[in-house]
């Protein structure tokens, strides 16, 4: 089995990576960071991929170059992400600076890294009835003020996958997301640390991940929520095809 992991030079997705090769899989360590890459990809005996995934040509290529060297995939984390919020600044201030100056950069990682994934892997996830598990956050479900933009790109992966579970499914891949909490990554800046909440281990929310990535296409489309030190578990929306029963116009969205 071959996987490829999305941020898997660092936090979250290197511990995915970890878990991977520990139970056999073959591991493409994918970053933009390839220093990082490659630190991982030599801890696990994977593959070390430099990839920026808001890079259409670059998906094509990583894509391309799994299949000369595995000939397959199966399963494909898409992990990376980043936020607009300048490390060191403070989750006091005024947003609108840093969403005029990283909106384009937040999106393209965060979103367009997911999508131009999806459309490169497709063949080969289809080949292998493969699995696909995305990173959301508990920042995809609730409104989030010190970081609008990541927020939206957040609640912007859930509605992805959700909408893509059925046509996926129709190709025999299933797909999944994971909300985590706050994780213990280079990620979470200073301040936040200095708030002294309680952030859980990278390496629990890699299990999310792989709870994810094992699951049926039966229950495909399924968010997970991956808190503190709670096992993951599925949140449960409104059934999809009600509209809403609040809206008193009987509007249809
Ligand atoms: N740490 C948290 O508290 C937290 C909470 C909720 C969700 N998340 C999400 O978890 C995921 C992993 O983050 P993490 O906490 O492990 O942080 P991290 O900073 O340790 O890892 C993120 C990785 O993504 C890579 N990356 C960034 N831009 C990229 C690009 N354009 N192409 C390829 N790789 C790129 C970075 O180089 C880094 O290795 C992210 O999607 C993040 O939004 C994190």
């Amino acid at each position: 089995m071959v996987g490829l992991v999305t941020g898997g030079g660092s936090g979250i997705g290197a511990a995915l990576c970890r878990r991977l090769a520990a139970r056999g899989v073959a591991v493409v360590v994918a970053d933009v960071d390839e220093a990082g890459a490659q630190v991982v990809a030599d801890e696990t005996g994977g593959m070390a991929l430099a990839l920026d995934v808001s890079r259409r040509d670059a998906w094509e290529a990583a894509i391309a170059s799994v299949a000369d060297e595995h000939g397959r995939l199966d399963l494909l984390a898409l992990n990376a992400g980043t936020m607009s919020r300048p490390r060191g600044a403070s989750i006091d201030d005024d947003p609108f600076p840093w969403i005029a100056e990283n909106y384009e950069k937040v999106r393209a990682v965060n979103n367009d890294g997911v999508v131009f994934g999806i459309l490169a892997a497709l063949p080969l996830l289809e080949a292998a009835s493969g699995r696909i598990v995305c990173t959301s956050s508990g920042a995809g479900l609730r409104p989030l003020d010190s970081d609008p933009i990541y927020s939206m790109t957040k609640h912007a992966v859930i509605g992805l996958v959700r909408s893509l579970a059925g046509p996926l499914a129709a190709r025999g891949i299933a797909i999944g997301a994971v909300c985590p909490g706050g994780v213990d990554t280079p990620m979470v800046s200073p301040d936040i640390r200095a708030l002294g909440r309680a952030f859980a281990s990278a390496d629990h929310v890699a299990e999310a991940l792989e709870t994810v990535l094992d699951a049926s296409v039966a229950e495909t489309g399924g968010i997970w929520i991956s808190r503190g030190t709670e096992a993951p578990w599925r949140y449960e929306f409104a059934d999809a095809t009600t509209p809403p029963s609040h809206n008193p116009a009987g509007v249809t969205p």
